[in-house]
């Protein structure tokens, strides 16, 4: 319900969920639906599947990836026979999976094979709850690797219709699962260093709140026989002063330019300081600029918040052509997170010249959604509404 699914029978999703499974058994690739993004899968065990994932999307061979899993058995047959999950990944994985969590695990080199992780010495793995996803690695007896079924660099698809206008041609098959309810990547989280603490390497679906509510609420028992303390959670932004965070602050893949759409895209600060030097434009005298800077009746799309003042801003200028993409009220950053990826999409399609995204908090799911927006932003502008009201 509510997710645009297509409508066909029992038998013909049986049927294709049939289909995929026997192209992956092929060695070769298929396109399915998560909870977060649709994913571009391989069988992760078969090196030479895997390779076609990053030849169709043109991936760099340093970006490693997330293998998925269906079931708790599964996930212990990928991990060395002497590996004992620690009491933090059990709390997270007993509130979190299946879902948006991503966990890394030390690599067993007899199983897992090194094009997967990119020379890590650990592994990603993943157990989705998107029934089609959780059939698809069941039905297909081997867990997957999948990264985002876009092409590297641009933004992750979250309806099947995206990924067919970015790789059609390019993989056999896409299973049609509907819009993704999580909108935005996995939280990817390594727990595997000697402090004990968990690092959030990539924000995501799982938010910092939750994941340290999880372990509070899971953990603060062991905090009384005096010698197990609760895991600090170090997050890139928050504990960028962490010495434990300088070693490894974030996934190898988020050195890359990531998440653009072909159409330039502006960060619109309307609620930080600009940085020394630079200073806020009203956001009247910021807008009525805007058809001599990028040229009159050019096509500008608009991602902000409902309830954003940006859009009274805009009703009197017609110098230019608005596109609108609302995500979801100031209060609601799930729904912001859930539609960022599709408004990004959607106005790009729109065949717009500009993108402007306004800023969110980076509370819950805005940090995850922030992170997103500025490796997508080719320049930011602060402006303020003092003017507009
Ligand atoms: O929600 C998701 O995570 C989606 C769906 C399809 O599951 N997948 C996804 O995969 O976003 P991808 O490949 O686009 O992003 C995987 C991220 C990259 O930033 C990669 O660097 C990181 O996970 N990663 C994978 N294995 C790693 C490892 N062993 N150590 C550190 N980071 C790792
Ligand atoms: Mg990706």
């Amino acid at each position: 319900p509510g997710r645009d699914l297509p409508e066909i029978t029992c038998q013909e999703t049986s049927d294709a969920l049939s289909l995929a499974a026997q192209h992956l058994n092929d060695l070769d690739v298929v396109v399915f639906p998560t909870e977060t993004v649709y994913g571009l899968g391989a069988l992760a065990l078969n090196a030479e599947a895997s390779a076609k994932i990053f030849a169709t999307k043109g991936r760099p061979a340093d970006n490693p990836l997330i293998v998925h899993v269906s079931s708790f058995a599964m996930l212990q047959s990928l991990l060395p026979k002497d590996y004992k999950i620690c009491p933090a990944y059990q709390a997270l994985m007993k509130h979190f999976w299946p879902g948006a969590l991503t966990l890394l695990f030390p690599r067993d080199s007899n199983v897992i094979p090194s094009i997967i992780t990119a020379g890590q010495s650990s592994v990603a793995v993943r157990m989705p709850s998107h029934p089609v996803a959780r059939a698809l690695i069941a039905k297909t007896n081997g867990p997957l690797a999948a990264p985002s079924a876009n092409t590297s660099g641009k933004p992750s698809p979250t309806k099947a219709a995206h990924v067919l206008r970015d790789l059609d041609g390019k993989v056999p098959l896409i299973l049609d699962g509907g819009a993704c309810d999580v909108g935005l990547e996995s939280t990817v989280v390594d727990g595997l260093h000697e402090d004990g603490n968990i690092r959030v390497l990539r924000p995501g679906g799982i938010t910092v709140e939750d994941i340290e509510r999880v372990l509070e609420l899971e953990l603060s028992e062991d905090k009384e026989d005096g010698k197990s303390v609760l895991p600090k959670v170090l997050v890139h932004k928050r504990d960028y002063r962490d010495e434990a965070m300088e070693q490894a602050p974030t996934t190898p893949g988020m050195k890359y330019r990531h998440y653009s759409p072909s159409v330039p895209v502006t960060l619109l600060h309307t609620s930080t300081q600009p940085p020394v030097g630079q200073h806020a434009l009203s956001a009247s005298t910021f807008i009525s600029t805007l058809p001599s800077t990028i040229g009159a009746k050019s096509r500008v799309g608009v991602l902000a918040p409902a309830d954003s003042k940006f859009w009274e801003c805009i009703e009197l200028e017609d110098g230019v052509e608005w596109h609108k993409y609302t995500l979801g009220t100031i209060a609601e950053p799930a729904v912001a997170a859930q539609r960022l990826f599709d408004g990004l999409l959607t106005l790009e399609h729109e065949g717009v010249d500009l993108i402007i995204i306004e800023e969110i908090l980076e509370e819950r799911e805005g940090l995850a959604v922030m992170n997103r927006v500025r490796k997508a932003a080719g320049e930011s502008r602060w402006i303020n509404y003092e003017t507009c009201e």
